[in-house]
């Protein structure tokens, strides 16, 4: 059976989108691989990968590889997973505009069609002309990360409709929701994606040094699973699992 095409994506700043993609594929029960699919450009290769990364590893090579061979024929050589610790990662683009010379809807059809595999796409930024709208239009469901300041919620509560008008669900359909991340910073969850009229999937807590596990590269230490940001991520894994499951059983 295929697994589902979760997609991660931020309004505005620098919420944590990697690193809680990174987070919840590292919990996650079976194997799923992260897409860097940042329209920005990758950070997974500096960051997790603190820059020891195989120079052909990645997105860009993916997409060369499909004019000629498959899409899990293509995996094998790509993926890359940088760590024992670490999921598997499809690094993103090394420029900025590369973004649009990828065939993000023919990769998310195929990517939703994978066997073995879950999908976890950190889409970054979300920008409507950035390109990667088609890759968003093929998730089983969408994951909108925000921080709790004013600033971060109402960036947040633009985008919703837009994302929503993606997969074509109306604002409490739970296949478009709201993670918030270090919540109560000042606003707290609910209060968060009732102004951005979108249902809420979580919250991960501010949680540095796990963080910086994902986002730099930095060593887990012995009780790092156990850590608060971890151990969170085991709650919203289970959550998303569920709604991209009923997703894929109504397609
Ligand atoms: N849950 C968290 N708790 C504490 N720090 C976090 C958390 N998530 C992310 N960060 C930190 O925030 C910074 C930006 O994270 P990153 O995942 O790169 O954001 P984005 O992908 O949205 O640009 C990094 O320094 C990272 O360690
Ligand atoms: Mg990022």
């Amino acid at each position: 059976m295929s697994g589902v095409l979760i997609g991660l994506a931020s309004a505005k700043g620098s919420p944590g989108v990697t690193t809680s993609t990174l987070t919840l594929a590292s919990v996650w029960p079976r194997t799923a691989l992260v897409l860097e699919a940042d329209p920005f450009g990758g950070d997974i290769r500096a960051g997790l990968g603190e820059g020891e990364w195989p120079s052909t590893a990645g997105l860009a090579e993916v997409v060369v590889d499909l004019r000629s061979t498959g899409l899990n024929e293509a995996l094998t050589r790509r993926v890359h997973k940088p760590a024992p610790h670490a999921p598997p990662v499809l690094a993103g683009l090394a420029c900025v505009g590369q973004a649009t010379s990828v065939p993000w809807s023919r990769l998310g059809s195929a990517l939703a069609r994978l066997t073995g595999a879950d999908v976890l796409a950190d889409c970054g930024r979300f920008a409507a002309a950035d390109g990667v709208a088609p890759l968003l239009r093929e998730c089983d469901a969408l994951v909108l990360i925000t921080a709790s300041s004013l600033r971060a919620v109402r960036a947040t509560a633009r985008i919703a409709p837009l994302l929503q008008e993606e997969l074509a669900v109306g604002p409490d359909d739970p296949r478009v929701s709201l993670l918030v991340v270090d919540a109560d910073e000042p606003y707290p969850a609910a209060q968060i994606a009732a102004a951005c009229r979108l249902p809420l999937l979580g919250e991960l807590p501010d949680d540095p040094r796990a963080a910086a596990v994902w986002s730099d590269g930095a060593r887990p230490w012995r009780a790092f699973t156990r850590s608060p940001l971890q151990r969170e991520a085991r709650h919203i894994v289970t959550r998303i699992m569920a709604i991209g499951g009923r997703a894929r059983g109504a397609a």
